[in-house]
C-alpha cells in the first residue's frame, strides 16, 4: 500500500467526485427520513494544501486552487461546494468523509473505512469531533457488503479505491455486484481512473451486468493537471448508480462551469448508461 491521497487531494478528479457526492448528499437531505453514508476507501479526511505532498505534484494548485481563485457568479451547486471547502479552513482540502460529516443531520450517520494505519489514525482524529460518524479499520472491499443494507434503507455508498494494484477494477466491480445484490436502491458512486477506454468499457459492462436500471457515467479530462512526476492522471470517471432525480442537469451545469475554470483544455461529459436519458 504505497498510495497516499495527499499527493492528489484537490486535483481535477477529486473536485468533480466531491461535487457529485455533495449533489447526492443535498438530495438525501431533502427528505426528513435518515440516511447513511458509507465510504469504503475513505482516506485521511482532511488534507494540507501547503504540505510537501500537495506542493510536490502541484495537482491541487491546478484543481481546487484554480476554483478558489474564481469570482462569484457560479452555479449554486459549485458555489456551495466551494463554501464547504472554505469551511474546512485556510490551506485545507476536505476529503469525502469530511464532506459527508459536514452534511449529516442528527439522524444520519457516516461509516468511513480505511486500511492504511496512518491514514486511519488521521481520519479517526478528524472524525472525533463529528457526531454520528465512525472511522473503521480494514479492507473496504471486504467490509462494505456486510454493512448493507443500512438500517435507514436510504443512503449513498462511495467506492473510491486507489487503483494501485492490477486487480482493483475487478475487485471494485465484484464488490459493487455484492453490494447491489444486498441494497439495490442505494445511490452508488464509483470512481475510476481512465487509463484505457477498453478497461473503462469492461468496468461499465460489469456494473451494468448486475441488473442496474439507472446509471450515469461522468468523465473528466484535463491536459495540464499538475507538473510533478506523480501527476500522470489526465482522465477520470465516475459511475453513479441510481442518481437522484435532476442530478444529471445539476451536474451538467455545475460541471461545465467547473471544467471552464480548470482550464481551456478541460472537458466534462455525462452519459446515461442505463435508464432515464437513454
Ligand atoms: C483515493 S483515496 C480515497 C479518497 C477519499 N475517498 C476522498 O475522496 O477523500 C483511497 C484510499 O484508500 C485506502 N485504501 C487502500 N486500499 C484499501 C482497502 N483495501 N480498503 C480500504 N482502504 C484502502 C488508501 O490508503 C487511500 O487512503
Amino acid at each position: 500500500m504505497n498510495y497516499r491521497h495527499a499527493y492528489h487531494a484537490g486535483n481535477f478528479a477529486d473536485v468533480v467526485k466531491h461535487l457529485a457526492l455533495l449533489a447526492v448528499l443535498l438530495h438525501l437531505r431533502k427528505k426528513a427520513s435518515p440516511f447513511a453514508v458509507i465510504d469504503s476507501h475513505a482516506g485521511r479526511g482532511l488534507y494540507d494544501l501547503r504540505g510537501e505532498a500537495a506542493l510536490r505534484t502541484g495537482e491541487a494548485a491546478a484543481g481546487i486552487g484554480r476554483l478558489l481563485q474564481q469570482p462569484a457568479g457560479l452555479p449554486p451547486l459549485l458555489e456551495y461546494y466551494l463554501d464547504v471547502v472554505r469551511a474546512a479552513g485556510d490551506g485545507r482540502y476536505p476529503g469525502s468523509p469530511w464532506l459527508a460529516a459536514h452534511l449529516l443531520r442528527d439522524s444520519d450517520r457516516l461509516i468511513a473505512i480505511e486500511k492504511h494505519p496512518e491514514e486511519l489514525a488521521a481520519l479517526a482524529d478528524v472524525l472525533s469531533v463529528c457526531a454520528h460518524t465512525r472511522a473503521v479499520a480494514g479492507d473496504g472491499y471486504a467490509r462494505l457488503p456486510g454493512l448493507l443494507p443500512p438500517r435507514e434503507r436510504r443512503g449513498t455508498i462511495l467506492i473510491d479505491p486507489p487503483f494501485e494494484k492490477d486487480d482493483e477494477f475487478a475487485r471494485a466491480a465484484q464488490t459493487f455486484a455484492h453490494c447491489y445484490s444486498r441494497f439495490a436502491t442505494g445511490i452508488y458512486l464509483l470512481w475510476f481512473p481512465l487509463k484505457t477506454s477498453a478497461q473503462a468499457e469492461s468496468f461499465m459492462a460489469e456494473i451494468l451486468n448486475c441488473g442496474v436500471r439507472k446509471a450515469l457515467r461522468l468523465d473528466i479530462e484535463v491536459a495540464g493537471a499538475g507538473d510533478g512526476e506523480k501527476s500522470r492522471l489526465r482522465k477520470a470517471g465516475l459511475v453513479i448508480v441510481n442518481p437522484p432525480f435532476g442530478f444529471d442537469a445539476q451536474m451538467q451545469e455545475a460541471g461545465a462551469a467547473l471544467a471552464d475554470r480548470l482550464g481551456p483544455d478541460a472537458r466534462l461529459s455525462l452519459v446515461w448508461l442505463a435508464g432515464e436519458g437513454l
